[in-house]
């Protein structure tokens, strides 16, 4: 998969970049964010893999997931900003995300009473650094038992740092706002006399400039990779205003690809029509929280949690993940898939312009699954998240397995 459409400009060393002392200096700076839970595990696996097919990387340790709330009343510290202001690409494994009042109680005691709010790491991560497009691709590889229908090979653009995930939002809603939107909005009438804490309100904000970027991420991506459709996901019909700027900046970006047949479909349909006809749809193009909702319906019909992989670009970065959260109820057993942060570190390879050994990656991923002799407990087997990152790491094509 061709993703050098989604990078501008340079990424990585010069080969012949030499340190101070004159020792040549690995290619590419890697942010490694294990998280909590079962990050680690699933990113222990996949670095077998990387280490395997010899990515020429300096790989640098980012705290990162729900120790450093309780512990510093921060889950994404200012130290780890600043690591992947200086890095060419992350991997990212998974943190646990608790209710408010859940996470208010974790505190340090010295930090309880400081007005401290959680907020999701990757969604403060994707908005600070801009990773406008998360790309999701899911196909259904052959002997998967997991697979819902065979040959599926579906990839979701999600835009990734607006709509209702711009973070405006109120609750209780204080009166200057109500008493605004009963001036400009009737709809707003039946709102108007409740009392600040029996409502709030969520803002869905689409930009012009946002939904124009992710359809030409999207539209780009099928024309580098010779994919034939493009499916523009929303709900104009309802949700006019936010929505009808999505639709409208897509359709624009669509005129300037005619040879890619273009689609539209609001989202309620196109989760029936995807469970139903699932081989009519190719690539799918997305505002943030529908994209975040089909994906996972897409990564369901091709194995669900273990198989689910994403990649959060933006112009200078790129931030790849399992799209699964941190499962604590399975941490510290070696038992989650690792595929899909396999998968993920095989989109960063695209990424930074190493196809082949991006190639060689999804390759031997489809080898192992083909042969079905090492399986993970959600594929009916017994094997471990570490057994099958070594199979993943031995079935990497003959020139690939570096250092062996
Ligand atoms: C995802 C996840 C996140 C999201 C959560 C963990 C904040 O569901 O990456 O799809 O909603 O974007
Ligand atoms: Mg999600």
């Amino acid at each position: 998969m061709s993703l050098m459409h989604l990078r501008y400009g340079h990424v990585g060393r010069e080969r012949t970049h030499l340190d101070p002392r004159g020792v040549c200096m690995p290619r590419y700076r890697i942010a490694w964010l294990p998280g909590d839970g079962v990050g680690a595990e699933v990113m222990d696996a996949t670095r077998l893999v990387l280490d395997a097919v010899g990515l020429d990387a300096e790989y640098s340790r980012g705290d990162i997931g729900w120790e450093f709330w309780c512990r510093e009343g921060d889950a994404f510290p200012a130290r780890t900003i600043e690591l992947l202001r200086n890095v060419d690409a992350a991997m990212f494994g998974a943190i646990t995300s608790k209710p408010s009042k859940a996470a208010l109680d974790e505190l340090a005691p010295p930090l309880k009473d400081k007005g401290l709010a959680y907020r999701s790491p990757i969604v403060r991560m994707r908005q600070l650094f801009d990773l406008y497009v998360c790309l999701r691709p899911c196909k259904a590889y052959p002997g998967n038992p997991l697979n819902f229908k065979e040959g599926l090979d579906l990839v979701v653009f999600r835009e990734n740092t607006e709509d209702l995930y711009a973070g405006v939002e109120f609750s209780p809603v204080p009166p200057e706002l109500s008493q605004t939107l009963a001036k400009l909005a009737p709809a707003f009438a039946p709102f108007q006399d409740l009392r600040p804490d029996d409502y709030a309100v969520s803002c869905k904000i689409n930009t012009r400039k946002g939904s124009a970027r992710i359809a030409r991420a999207a539209f780009e991506f099928a024309r580098t990779n010779r994919r034939k459709k493009v499916t523009i996901v929303h709900k104009a019909n309802v949700v006019r205003a936010s929505d009808g700027v999505f639709l409208e900046e897509a359709r624009r970006v669509a005129a300037d690809y005619p040879g890619i047949q273009v689609d539209e479909a609001n989202v309620d349909a196109i989760c029936m029509w995807l469970l139903k006809n699932p081989a009519n749809y190719d690539v799918l193009v997305a505002p943030n929280l529908y994209g975040d909702i089909i994906s996972d319906l897409c990564a369901q019909m091709v194995g669900g949690l273990g198989f689910g992989c994403s990649g959060n670009i933006g112009s200078k970065l790129g931030v790849f993940e399992p799209s699964h959260g941190s499962a604590p109820k399975y941490t510290g057993q070696n038992k989650v898939n690792p595929i899909a942060t396999i998968l993920a570190a095989k989109m960063m390879l695209d990424w930074l312009g190493e196809s082949a050994k991006g190639r060689a990656v999804e390759a031997a991923v489809a080898k192992v699954l083909e042969e079905g002799r090492v399986r993970t407990y959600d594929m009916f087997g017994a094997s471990t998240c570490i057994e099958m990152g070594e199979a993943v790491a031995r079935s990497l094509p003959g020139d690939r397995k570096e250092g062996r």
